[in-house]
């Protein structure tokens, strides 16, 4: 059935919740009647952004920015209206108008990018396993030497690319632009500025493939020991983050559903043999650190937000732990508990506002890959099944050590370091316990172990807590006559108002407005409230009215904070508001007019009759305005 463009947005603004859209980027936490979470606008460490369900938007009263589902979407994913549209209308089977198809296509940048992404992991594909020649044999060798099976290459469509300059480039570019293939990272101008070369050459190619199994990036792994770098990446791109994205995601989601929980892993090569071998709810990061986005993209995923780290065991991966670690943290931090400190450590799927770490650390000293392809992957399952907490892992690793530490000094060196570990744990039974394990194993006294820890939280209290980094806030010192213009247009925007929206209109006057954005937003307020049905939709059209324009969205989520603050009123509470503000801007334009008219008086001649003539006009409305304050009051 062919709609209109506007029926098709209307039904996918119905289809749209503000929480579960925000949830996808955001971990949000039910307090009252509103959501918070740590705001992706700003960095933050105490959630001041909120969703409010009932309107169906979301604002950080830390930054300012807020608007509904769809400009969240467009600015977290940085994407234009349409192409939201576009998307959503697919996600939903919902057909867009005829007339638009046509200029759909699939012709868009981006798009384009991505199916130049799938025909070159198909081209190295097919080179590797359809064709013969030393190269390919090579490649073939290598690839059997780390236990990867034809049915393996097939799954991640392994491939390699040849090793002489242009041949992917040659067959791309028939079917792409130059400029395609150069943003998709395909191809390189040559040095000499004369035409383009293949970007991978002579390598193993590894395709990364998104969340919905497009193909956005690849990794490259050298053939030999001489090559360098070891993996050449894809450089990030407009469909590739690297630090948004985990490589195996599309292949694992399922299993990390089923599982209800989250192998994370460093190496491409991990992954492939984990998954290959049946250990199938892992992910990894493609060459670069784990980030707290890479954290929320998971805990959508999994309910209980159990996420096992399995980073390599040398020192190099232990450090990539611990900072996996805190980034995990850092992500949840605000919002509630990390479990494993907390009284019922085991997560479960109703409370989601806390996650489970624990670290898979096989005892050989082998990466992940290695492990599973050599000892193998059951007993690779079963260290995941019994991998401690973060916590008790921390510990062993710790105690490890203590034999080098042997005088008073040295022990309390040794107990200093590792005492901010034993700081994060809240509750005082479960830090006591680990307290007890410690100084039982360094032989120290438990007592005055329990003392040192009080010092240094005592001496963490003192540091100045660091200042919000809110780019966006701008403490504007509003005159009065614009704050007093503001309350009065909040007024349509409060949900649960006594009035109609043509009651409210009656009451305020379009002449009250002089600030051009207000006036401008009354205008829209004017025209939207002859159709939208409730305040909810009034806020979702104003959104949409001013989709192409941030500055106005935030002075609609401005209004909307003031709208807020006039909730629970009386039919005559609500009434007086509008009375006052009314009066406060009636006031000041009194007083800009005086100010104008002494202004022009003082300038002019002695005996000037201009001077006079103002004098006198002067008088009058000293007069006229008496005598309606009079009728007024
Ligand atoms: N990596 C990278 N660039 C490098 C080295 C590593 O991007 N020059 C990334 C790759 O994603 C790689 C991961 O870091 O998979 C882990 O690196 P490393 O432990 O060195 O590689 P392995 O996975 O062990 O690689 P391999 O088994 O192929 O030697
Ligand atoms: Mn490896």
């Amino acid at each position: 059935m062919a709609r209109t463009l506007e029926e098709v947005i209307s039904e996918i603004k119905n289809r749209l919740d503000i929480v579960e859209v925000v949830s996808e980027q955001v971990i949000l936490k039910k307090n009252g009647s509103h959501y918070w979470g740590l705001c992706p606008f700003h960095k933050e460490k105490t959630p001041s952004f909120s969703v409010n369900p009932q309107l169906g938007i979301y604002k950080c009263f830390g930054c300012g920015e807020g608007g509904d589902a769809l400009s969240f979407i467009m600015k977290t994913k940085n994407m234009e209206f349409m192409d939201v549209i576009k998307e959503l209308a697919q996600k939903y089977g919902i057909e867009m108008p005829v007339n638009f198809k046509k200029s759909e296509g699939s012709k868009d940048l981006k798009s384009q990018m991505m199916l130049a992404c799938e025909k070159a992991a198909i081209f190295y594909h097919d080179f590797l396993v359809n064709h013969k020649s030393e190269e390919i044999k090579t490649a073939l060798e290598y690839l059997t030497n780390r236990s990867i099976s034809g049915e393996i290459i097939d799954k991640f469509t392994l491939g390699l690319a040849p090793k002489s300059f242009t041949t992917l480039y040659d067959i791309l570019k028939k079917d792409f632009s130059d400029e395609v293939l150069e943003k998709a990272g395909l191809v390189l101008k040559s040095k000499e500025g004369r035409g383009y070369i293949d970007r991978f050459r002579g390598r193993i190619i590894i395709p990364i493939r998104n969340e919905n199994g497009d193909y956005v990036a690849f990794g490259a792994r050298a053939l030999t020991s001489e090559q360098s770098p070891k993996y050449l990446n894809s450089s990030d791109s407009l469909i590739y983050n690297k630090s948004k994205l985990l490589y195996g995601l599309y292949t694992a989601k399922d299993a990390i559903k089923d599982e209800d929980g989250v192998i994370l892993m460093e190496g491409y090569f991990d992954v492939i043999s984990a998954q290959a071998h049946g250990v199938e709810n892992v992910v990894g990061v493609c060459g670069t650190a784990l980030t707290s986005d890479h954290i929320k993209l998971l805990s959508r995923y999994t309910k209980s937000r159990r996420i096992y780290l399995s980073f390599d065991t040398d020192s190099a991966g232990q450090k990539a732990t611990d900072r996996g670690a805190t980034i995990i943290r850092e992500a949840f931090e605000g919002l509630g508990n990390i479990k494993q400190f907390d009284e019922s450590y085991i997560s479960t799927s109703q409370d989601r506002y806390s996650c489970e770490i624990r670290v898979v650390s096989p005892p050989e000293g082998k990466d992940p890959d290695e492990f599973i392809r050599t000892v193998g992957a059951e007993t690779f399952k079963q260290i995941v099944k019994n991998a401690p907490l973060l916590i008790d892992f921390q510990i062993n690793n710790f105690l490890k050590h203590k034999k080098e530490y042997k005088t008073p000094q040295e022990k309390l060196q040794y107990v200093k370091s590792f005492i901010p570990v034993l700081l994060e744990i809240n509750n005082e039974i479960i830090r006591s316990e680990y307290v007890k394990m410690v100084a039982d194993a360094i032989n120290v006294d438990e007592e005055a172990l329990h003392s040192e820890i009080k010092k240094q939280a005592y001496v963490n209290s003192l540091q100045p807590v660091p200042e919000k980094d809110a780019k966006h806030f701008v403490t504007k010192s509003v005159s009065i006559i614009e704050k007093a213009q503001k309350n009065l247009l909040s007024v349509f925007l409060v949900s649960d108002s006594h009035f109609t929206f043509e009651q409210i209109s009656e009451m305020i006057d379009n002449s009250y407005f002089s600030n051009e954005t207000l006036i401008n937003v009354k205008s829209t307020i004017d025209k939207l409230i002859c159709t939208v049905n409730n305040v909810k939709e009034l806020i979702e059209q104003l959104y949409t009215a001013y989709i192409e324009n941030p500055d106005m969205q935030l002075v609609i989520t401005d209004l909307i904070n003031i709208a807020e603050t006039f909730n629970n009123l009386s039919a005559e509470d609500f009434q007086s508001i509008i009375e006052e503000n009314i009066k406060r801007i009636q006031r000041c334009r009194w007083e800009e007019e005086k100010e104008k008219m002494r202004n022009l008086y003082k300038n002019a001649d002695e005996d000037d009759t201009e001077a006079l003539k103002i004098q006198m006009q002067l008088r009058d409305k000293i007069n006229n305005r008496i005598k309606s304050e009079k009728i007024n009051d």
